[in-house]
């Protein structure tokens, strides 16, 4: 059973529906702490009604970075993390975290990358972005953290057709459909080591059906 840290800023859907995977035993793994910059968002109230371990780290309670970047650290050593997933986590991973947790900490971002992401795509505006570019398809990415916003190799990508019918909003709860299909299915890859590397890229192993 892998261990994961969620992070989560906001109101946590992607985590939740991991955690619902989760408890049904369709991921073998265990949610073992959900950290947030932001004591009172969504995630970590669903954290706290379902008795999940919490750890808020921000410049209000922390506000030395280098120790807020090392108690951090200590956390995650200390529940001996295997997987990180960034559920709408709005804040840079510290570049100790990145180095130690290599090509283990997820992130899923509500846009195709490399396109629409990065400093200033976050919420509503990547998905206004979007419609403003007339593009004919966005859609969900998941993708291993670097130390960079929203990059690194992706792993997986599910897209959808861009409708007459949308707007930026409409689009963002299509797109989230999109994100709570794919990733969870990322996760369970990643709990099940059907994660490959196939020249430099990685590649999920589909799951053997009986
Ligand atoms: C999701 O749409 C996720 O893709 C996005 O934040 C939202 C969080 O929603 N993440 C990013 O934009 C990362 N750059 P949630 O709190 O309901 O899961």
């Amino acid at each position: 059973m892998k261990k994961i840290a969620i992070f989560a800023s906001g109101g946590g859907s992607n985590f939740k529906v991991i955690y619902e995977k989760i408890i049904s035993w369709d991921i073998p793994a265990e949610i073992c702490l959900v950290i947030s910059n932001n004591p009172s968002c969504g995630a970590i109230d669903f954290a706290e009604q379902n008795s999940l371990p919490t750890f808020i780290v921000n410049k209000t309670r922390y506000p030395d970075s280098h120790s807020r970047d090392i108690i951090l650290m200590q956390n995650l050593l200390k529940t001996d993390i295997d997987l990180i997933c960034l559920a709408g986590y709005m804040k840079m991973i510290p570049t100790n975290i990145v180095a130690h947790f290599e090509n283990c900490i997820l992130n899923i971002h509500p846009a195709l990358l490399p396109d629409f992401g990065g400093k200033g795509f976050y919420g509503i505006k990547v998905h206004e972005a979007v419609i403003k570019s007339n593009a004919i398809e966005s859609g969900a990415t998941v993708h291993f953290v670097d130390n960079q916003y929203d990059h690194g190799p992706i792993i997986a990508q599910r897209k959808i057709k861009i409708l007459d019918t949308d707007n930026a909003e409409i689009l963002a709860e299509r797109v989230l459909k999109a994100e709570h299909e794919l990733y969870p299915e990322v996760v369970k890859a990643f709990c099940e080591n059907r994660i490959n590397w196939e020249s430099g890229l990685p590649k999920i192993v589909e799951e053997r059906k009986e």
